[in-house]
C-alpha cells in the first residue's frame, strides 16, 4: 500500500541502515537506488552486527525481496563478497530474496585505480573520496562508454566495450598517472567469474519494482549518504556523484513519481562528516571527541574516523524542503547523553545577515556562522534504557520538539541505541 523512501538528511551515517532494517519488517520489498559501495550501512540484532555495502538493508528479513536497482553502481567483486559473507553466517541470501538490475553500471578496476590516483595527486582539490571508483564509474555512465551488469550475458560484446573503454583509460592511467595500464585479458578473466556467478540475480528491476506497486505492495526505498553529498543539491564539489535525495528513488528504482508516498527523513541527533569540505558547526574540541568516541565516529567503509559537531537544522531543513520529508527518524540521541549542554543551529550569519538556508556558493558556505539555540542536558542512562516516548527525560523532548519546529517536520521515530530492539516508534510507518 505504501512505497516509503527513507533518505539521509546530513552528510551520511546518519544511521539509515539500522532504520531501513527495523521497518523492512513492515515491508515487502527493500530497494536500494543510487550509490554503491561508498555506502556503508550497519545493522545490529541481538550480538550480531552487520556491515552492508550494496545489498539492501532488508536482507535479514529473508522473506522479503531485496532489490539492488539500475541507478546503483556495482562492483561484482564486492557484491559477490557480501552474498558470501553473508551465507557464511547464516543468511539466506539466493536469486530468490535478492534481484539484481541488468541496468546497473559496473565497477571496474580502473574505475577504482582513477579515483585512487586522482585523490593522491590533488592537494587543495582533494574531496576525500571513499576510494571505491563511484566517481569514475559515474562518469562513464554519464559519457555513454560504461559498461553495465547486463553486458555480462553477451562476453563478445562486454569484451568489445572494455577494449574501446580500456584505450582511453590506459592513456590516463600511464599517460598521466604513471601506474601500469590494465590489460584486456585480466578485465575479462574477471568478467567471466562474475558472469557465472552474478547471471542468475539479473533482470528487469524496474519492473519489478513497479509490479510490486501495482500490487499495492509495501516497498522501501534504501537511501544511500545523505542530501549535502548530493551531487546537484548538497556542497558541491565536497560531494558524492550520485543524488541520494528523494527524486532519485523515481530515476534509479524505476517507480513513477506520483507513487512514491511518503519520505522519511533519517537525522542524526548531532551531526558529522567524514571526507573534505565546510561543516560549519564542527566541533574541533574535547565534545567534539566525546561525541567521536562515545557515537564510536569511525566509517563502516574506510574506517576513517568522522568529523563530528552540533546538530545543524539548516542542514536537515534543506533536505525536509528538497525531499518532501514528512517524518523524521532521529537517531543516536542516546550519543549526547552526559554532555551538560546541547546546541542545535537553527540558523546561519552571513556577512552579518541571518539566514534560513545552506548558501550554493561554497565559499559563502565555508563563511557562515552558526546561530546557536542552547538547551539543557540529560544525563547518562536516562535515554539508551528508554522504552516509550514518555520515559525519555524532559531535555531530550524539548531538544527534539525544537529541531522537528526548526526543520518543519514531525517525529516518527527515535532511536536511543544501535540495536534493533532500541528503538522508539512513533508513528506507522506502512
Ligand atoms: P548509515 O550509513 O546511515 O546506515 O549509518 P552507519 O551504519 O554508517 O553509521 C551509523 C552507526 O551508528 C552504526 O554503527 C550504527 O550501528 C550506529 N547506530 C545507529 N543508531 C544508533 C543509535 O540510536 N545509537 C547508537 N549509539 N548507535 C546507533
Ligand atoms: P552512507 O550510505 C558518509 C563521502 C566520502 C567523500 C564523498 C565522495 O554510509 O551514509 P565517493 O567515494 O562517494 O566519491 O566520496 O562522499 N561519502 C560518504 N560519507 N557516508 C556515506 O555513505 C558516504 N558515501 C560517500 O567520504 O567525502
Ligand atoms: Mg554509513
Amino acid at each position: 500500500m505504501t512505497n516509503l523512501a527513507i533518505i539521509g538528511t546530513q552528510w551520511g551515517d546518519e544511521g539509515k541502515g539500522k532504520v531501513v532494517d527495523l521497518l523492512a519488517e513492515g515491508a515487502d520489498m527493500v530497494v536500494r537506488f543510487q550509490g554503491g559501495n561508498n555506502a556503508g550501512h550497519t545493522l545490529v540484532v541481538g550480538d550480531e552486527t552487520y556491515a552492508l555495502h550494496l545489498v539492501p538493508s532488508g536482507i535479514l528479513h529473508e522473506e522479503k525481496t531485496c532489490v539492488i536497482g539500475s541507478g546503483v553502481v556495482v562492483d561484482p567483486a564486492v557484491l559477490l563478497g557480501e552474498i558470501d559473507a553473508l551465507v557464511a553466517r547464516g543468511v539466506r541470501v539466493s536469486p530468490e530474496n535478492l534481484r539484481v538490475s541488468e541496468k546497473a553500471h559496473v565497477i571496474l578496476p580502473y574505475h577504482k585505480l582513477l579515483d585512487e590516483a586522482r585523490e593522491s595527486r590533488a592537494k587543495d582539490g582533494k574531496i576525500g573520496t571513499t576510494g571505491r571508483g563511484i566517481g569514475p564509474a559515474y562518469e562513464d555512465k554519464a559519457s555513454r562508454c560504461g559498461l553495465r551488469l547486463g553486458d555480462l550475458r553477451d562476453l563478445d560484446y562486454f569484451r568489445s566495450r572494455a577494449a574501446g573503454a580500456l584505450d582511453e583509460k590506459n592513456c590516463l592511467l600511464a599517460g598521466l598517472y604513471g601506474l601500469p595500464p590494465v590489460g584486456l585479458e585480466q578485465i575479462m578473466t574477471l568478467a567471466a567469474g562474475w558472469r557465472e556467478r552474478l547471471a542468475p540475480y539479473l533482470c528487469d528491476a524496474a519492473r519489478l519494482v513497479q509490479r510490486a506497486s501495482e500490487e499495492k505492495k509495501n516497498v522501501l526505498f534504501e537511501g544511500a549518504q545523505g542530501v549535502q553529498l548530493d551531487i546537484d543539491h548538497g556542497t558541491y564539489p565536497y560531494v558524492t556523484s550520485s543524488n541520494p535525495g528523494a527524486g532519485a528513488v523515481a530515476v534509479g528504482a524505476g517507480l513513477p513519481p506520483r507513487e512514491l508516498h511518503a519520505v522519511v527523513g533519517l537525522v542524526k541527533a548531532y551531526t558529522s562528516r567524514v571526507g573534505e569540505g565546510p561543516f560549519p558547526t564542527e566541533l574541533s574540541d574535547r565534545t567534539g571527541e566525546t561525541i567521536r568516541a562515545v557515537g564510536r565516529e569511525y566509517g563502516t567503509t574506510t574506517g576513517r574516523p568522522r568529523r563530528c559537531g552540533w546538530l545543524d537544522a539548516v542542514v536537515v531543513r534543506a533536505a525536509v524542503r528538497l525531499c518532501g520529508i514528512g517524518l523524521l527518524a532521529v537517531t543516536k540521541l542516546d550519543v549526547l547523553a552526559g554532555l551538560p549542554e546541547l546546541k542545535i543551529a537553527v540558523a546561519y550569519e552571513l556577512d552579518g545577515r541571518r539566514i534560513d538556508h545552506v548558501p550554493a556558493s561554497l565559499k559563502d558556505f565555508s563563511r557562515v556562522r552558526p546561530v546557536y539555540e542552547s538547551f539543557e542536558g540529560f544525563a547518562a542512562g536516562e535515554v539508551a534504557g528508554a522504552g516509550d516516548y514518555r520515559s525519555l527525560p524532559k531535555a531530550a523532548k524539548k531538544y527534539l520538539a525544537a529541531l522537528c519546529r526548526s526543520v518543519g517536520a514531525e517525529e516518527g521515530l527515535v532511536s536511543v541505541g544501535p540495536e534493533r530492539s532500541q528503538t522508539i516508534v512513533l508513528r506507522k510507518f506502512f
